[in-house]
């Protein structure tokens, strides 16, 4: 009889412990919801009758639901979740949040794989029971950049109740302990893993400055984002995810190591061009020359391979080929992520940071676009943001970034790309600038955003000149982003362009955007580098652990074509010290086919092979570098129209994107002799011709290096000083 009771008073104590309490279900409306913003919401009728809240897939529309307010009375929310998971920065646009106190305390985003269905999604609230709390979910607005609208997706929701038991393997936040015993945290990521948040916990301070996006591992995993934890070497380490179900490999699969993980030597890991060790880069930064040693920060994300948590990476090289990779310098923060600029050496201390202070000047992207500095008194290893920042702001402008700023007569001088001009902004210590002028309304291409500005002085034959550099996205002549530039003369106040058949492109190929020029090259040498993919499809590029190199060194000049100026590239002397082993060969008179059969005996995937061609006539003529795969890349010329066309359609891997292949046409100067320089590196092809009249830098990417070469024509030609360097 006791024994009966006891179980009957388990039981009832069961039943009314796990019986849940609804919050909202959706079923009388959304009367007791306070609603902000437009429509963007609407309650569905499913086969059965009831309802649910469904967001709108437009995304022009934004703003929250709120339900009324309830106490906190069980250990966990319940509710079932539906929409889709855009990537990238359209990721946590759509959110279920706790808000307590005012403050939103626990968040879901859309996490299900099938945008009709909805799944349990469990709140653990044990920390705030006994607190009041609402639900609010909300549709921010979808971002744009440049010209790209950022898809935001859209969030379901249905059956929100508090429950003493756990519905769903899914942690909004998943929390996990890990002794720093080890150089790296290790978290187990993938291309196609999970839109997640990562915080690095230790002593309740998160190491990582803010929640980073990234995406680990759902089932394979493609790399490790290494965390350098050897500071915390014995403390505890509190990882928090959001967005994790627990059959995820990353959960329970946190690890650390003294390695990093990563197979640095994968694939495509070019030879002699610079690429992040581990994670994302797109374009160079604060390029600067400093006790003799060139400094290259680039945009970086240290956390995934993608677009994203934008920083300042840092390498350095004393010989603008061997780099060495250094922590990042400049990490996201309250006014948002760091994006492009420039880095001067204040010499005479006119910013008050110190003699020779290394300054950094770059955009702050958060809710708008504003120009900001730091500063560094070691030679730009170590930077400290200024107090003060920003130091220029626009409120009327959404894109208003990348500043170059260089010491022109008597005062700094910042070229700003601005929605589709560039302006001058002039200042005596970098903190206060006054606005000089505006360039570029009706001249040059205006197909895409204006971006990435270079202005830069020249001497021609004795007389100044000055080339402005604007980078655009998309509107290239053959897709994406491209880099344009303009001839003419700066008076320390406006740019005049001459009068030139603009777009002029700085070069023809596909894969160099957004590149500069470093700040005090000796010599009055003029340097420059520049992010060697493009926007079109640089997220799906196939490589591992990094994604994205830069082009080689190029020291820029301006010559003569015949008819007007143009800015000639050729690679920069410092590229040779990376030859490394030379073949010769004969030279071929009246030919109409060359070929060299094997570029190199253990072909390591990094050579260059200069060459003459003369032609007879001004017939078709290919350059082909192939495998044993068939694989194939093949300039095509064709000398009576002066054109040359790229074929990457049967390069090797071309399915990452559908635009890849695409054939790649750009207009020849006419010569009677061309004098090729071809320069490979792994997934790089870049061709200069004539000492600077055309550079043309392209990706392929071979499943095997391509060790033959061929030149063939419809006609006769002569071949001479053909050589092959190995590069190391
Ligand atoms: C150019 C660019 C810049 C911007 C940066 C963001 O590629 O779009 O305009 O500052 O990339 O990463």
């Amino acid at each position: 009889m006791k024994r009966y009771f006891l179980l009957a008073i388990t039981a009832i104590c069961l039943i009314s412990c796990s019986r849940s309490i609804s919050i909202e279900n959706f079923e009388d409306g959304l009367d007791k919801c306070s609603i902000e913003g437009e429509s963007f919401f609407s309650l569905i009728e499913t086969s059965n009758g009831n309802h649910f809240l469904k967001g709108s897939d437009d995304d022009q529309l934004s703003g929250s639901i709120t339900t009324a307010e309830f106490d906190i009375s069980k250990d966990y929310i319940n509710m079932l979740v539906g929409g889709n998971k855009p990537s990238g920065w359209g990721r946590a646009m759509n959110s279920v949040q706790l808000i307590v106190d005012g403050e939103s305390v626990c968040t879901v985003n859309s996490i299900s794989d099938n945008p009709d269905s909805l799944e349990w999604v469990t709140m653990d609230v044990r920390n705030f029971k006994g607190k009041k709390g609402t639900i609010k979910i909300e549709s921010a607005p979808a971002q744009t950049f440049g010209n790209y609208r950022i898809p935001r997706g859209f969030i379901s929701v249905d059956q929100i109740e508090q429950s003493n038991k756990r519905l769903s393997h899914y942690y909004s936040v998943y929390e996990t302990i890990v002794k720093a015993d080890a150089k790296y945290l290790l978290i187990p990521a993938s291309t196609k893993g999970a839109n997640s948040r990562l915080s690095v916990m230790v002593d309740g301070v998160n190491i990582l400055g803010q929640e980073q996006s990234c995406s680990p591992a759902i089932s394979d995993i493609d790399y490790y984002i290494p965390i350098d934890v050897s500071k915390y070497k014995g403390q505890k380490i509190v990882v928090k995810l959001t967005g994790i179900k627990d059959n995820y490999t990353v959960f329970n699969a946190i690890k650390t190591s003294d390695e990093t993980g990563n197979n640095y030597q994968e694939r495509y890991r070019p030879v002699v061009h610079f690429s992040p060790s581990f994670g994302w880069t797109n374009d160079p930064n604060g390029m600067v020359y400093v006790n003799g040693e060139w400094h290259l920060s680039l945009q970086y994300n240290p956390y995934s391979t993608a677009h994203s948590n934008m920083h300042w990476g840092l390498s350095v090289s004393k010989d603008l080929i061997h780099w060495n990779d250094q922590p990042f310098v400049i990490a996201p923060d309250e006014l948002g992520s760091i994006f492009s600029g420039s880095a001067v050496v204040d010499h005479n201390n006119s910013a008050g940071f110190g003699e020779n202070a290394v300054i950094a000047i770059y955009t702050n992207s958060g809710s708008g676009q504003v120009q900001s500095i730091a500063y560094s008194n070691d030679g730009g290893y170590n930077f400290t943001k200024y107090d003060n920042n920003p130091v220029l702001v626009d409120k009327s402008q959404r894109d208003f970034r990348d500043p170059k700023v260089s010491w022109i007569g008597d005062k700094w001088v910042m070229a700003l790309a601005v929605g589709q001009v560039i302006r001058f902004y002039g200042s005596k210590d970098l903190k206060e600038w006054e606005l000089l002028s505006e360039f570029g309304e009706g001249i040059g291409s205006h197909n895409g955003t204006w971006e990435c500005p270079d202005l830069i002085k020249f001497d021609y034959e004795g007389r100044e000149k000055w080339v402005l550099f604007v980078s655009i996205n998309p509107g290239g002549p053959n897709g994406g982003s491209i880099t344009q530039y303009f001839i003419g003369q700066f008076d320390g106040k406006e740019f005049v362009a001459d009068k030139l058949p603009y777009p002029l492109w700085v070069d023809s190929g596909v894969d160099n955007y957004a590149g500069v020029t470093y700040a005090d090259a000796p010599d009055g040498r003029t340097v420059f580098q520049g992010w060697m993919s493009n926007w079109v499809y640089t997220g799906s590029t196939p490589t591992i652990s990094f994604r994205n190199a830069m082009t080689l060194p190029r020291d820029l000049a301006l010559k003569s074509n015949g008819k007007h100026l143009i800015l000639a590239s050729v690679p920069s002397p410092e590229v040779y010290a990376a030859r490394c082993e030379e073949y010769s060969y004969d030279n071929n008179t009246s030919v109409d086919e060359y070929i060299i059969p094997s570029i190199l005996e253990n072909n390591e995937g990094a050579y260059e092979i200069d060459f003459t061609v003369v032609p007879d006539s001004k017939g078709e003529m290919s350059i082909e570098l192939y495998n044993t795969q068939g694989e194939r890349v093949t300039f095509n010329f064709d000398l009576s129209s002066n054109k040359l066309v790229l074929d990457r359609s049967q390069s090797g891997d071309v399915d990452f994107h559908k635009s890849f292949s695409n054939s790649v046409t750009v207009e020849l100067i006419p010569r009677s002799e061309y004098r090729f320089q071809l320069f490979v590196d792994k997934f790089s092809t870049e061709l200069f011709i004539n000492d600077g009249d055309m550079a043309f830098t392209n990706c392929v990417f071979p499943s095997e290096t391509y060790n033959s070469f061929k030149i063939s024509s419809n006609d006769k030609f002569d071949v001479e000083d053909v050589k092959i360097y190995q590069l190391k």
